[in-house]
C-alpha cells in the first residue's frame, strides 16, 4: 500500500485564535474519520506550543516552517531545532523556495539545517524544485539532482527514514497553476530513481510529496500518481474543509 502524508504549510497566516480553531477542526476531523494517511500541520512559530497542547492525543503531527542550524546562541530572531522538539514538533519544513528566494538560503545552509534538525529528533520536510526559467532552459532535472545531492550531504543511512522530500516547482507555488500530471509524474519518478541510486533500498521508502497549488480540484489526479506520497499544501491548508477534502483524495489513492 502506498504511504501518504498530507502536510499543511500555513506560512505567515492566521492569528492565535484562528490558528487554534483551524488546528482543532482538523484534529476533530482526523479523530472521527481516522484516515490511514498521515496528517501534519505547520503553523507559525508563536502558535506551536498551544497547538501542540491541543493536538495531545491526536494523530495529527505538528511541524514548524523553518529552524536555525545552531543548537543555541546569539542569533537574534532565530529558533533552534531543540526549541522546536521541546514544544512537541515532529516535522520541520526546510529549504522551502520562499526561504531560498527571500532569505537567501543556499544548499549549504539547508544541508546544515537538515543535519541539525535530525540530530535534535526532528523529521525534515526537505523542499526542492526548479524555477520557471530553469524549466524553460531544460535544467529541471539537473537542478533537482543538485539540490538533493547538496541538501542530503553527509546524512547517515539510518537517518534516511526520517527525511521527507517535497517536490515543489517554484512557478507552481501560490500561483493557482499546479504542474501538470505528466510533469509531476516525470519529476517524481526521476527523484525516486535518484534516491534509490544514492541510498539503495532506503531510498525506495522516502516519502515524496508534491507541492504547488495543490487543491481539492486537482488533488485526485495528482495524488493517484504512483510516486506521489502526498502533498505539501499552502493556500488550501488554511481552510479545514478544503484541507480535509484533500486528505479524502489521499485515502482513495493509497
Ligand atoms: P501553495 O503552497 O499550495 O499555496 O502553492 C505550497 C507550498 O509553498 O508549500
Amino acid at each position: 500500500m502506498k504511504q501518504m502524508l498530507i502536510a499543511g504549510n500555513w506560512k505567515m497566516h492566521k492569528t492565535f485564535t484562528e490558528a487554534n480553531n483551524l488546528a482543532k477542526q482538523i484534529a476533530e476531523w482526523v479523530g472521527s474519520n481516522k484516515p490511514k494517511s498521515e496528517v501534519a500541520i505547520c503553523p507559525p512559530f508563536p502558535f506551536l506550543y498551544s497547538i501542540s497542547q491541543l493536538l495531545n492525543g491526536s494523530k495529527v503531527k505538528l511541524g514548524a516552517q523553518n529552524c536555525h542550524y545552531e543548537p543555541e546562541g546569539a542569533f537574534t530572531g532565530e529558533v533552534s531545532p531543540s526549541m522546536l522538539s521541546s514544544v512537541g514538533c515532529y516535522y520541520v519544513i526546510l529549504g522551502h523556495s520562499e526561504r531560498r528566494t527571500y532569505f537567501h538560503e543556499t544548499d549549504d545552509i539547508i544541508n546544515k539545517k537538515i543535519l541539525s534538525a535530525l540530530q535534535f529528533g526532528l523529521n525534515p520536510i526537505f523542499c526542492i524544485g526548479e524555477t520557471l526559467t530553469e524549466r524553460q532552459n531544460n535544467q529541471t532535472f539537473a537542478v533537482i539532482e543538485k539540490q538533493i545531492q547538496n541538501g542530503l550531504k553527509n546524512i547517515a543511512l539510518n537517518q534516511i527514514p526520517h527525511i521527507v522530500i517535497a517536490y515543489e516547482p517554484v512557478w507552481a507555488i501560490g500561483t493557482g497553476i499546479s504542474a501538470t500530471v505528466d510533469q509531476i509524474d516525470e519529476a517524481h519518478k526521476f527523484i525516486r530513481n535518484l534516491l534509490v541510486n544514492l541510498f539503495n533500498e532506503a531510498g525506495r521508502d522516502i516519502l515524496i510529496l508534491y507541492g504547488g497549488s495543490l487543491n481539492s480540484t486537482n488533488a485526485n489526479e495528482i495524488l493517484k500518481l504512483p510516486e506521489v506520497n502526498g502533498g505539501l499544501i499552502g493556500k488550501s491548508s488554511l481552510d479545514a474543509l478544503e484541507f480535509t477534502s484533500i486528505i479524502e483524495f489521499a485515502e482513495k489513492s493509497m
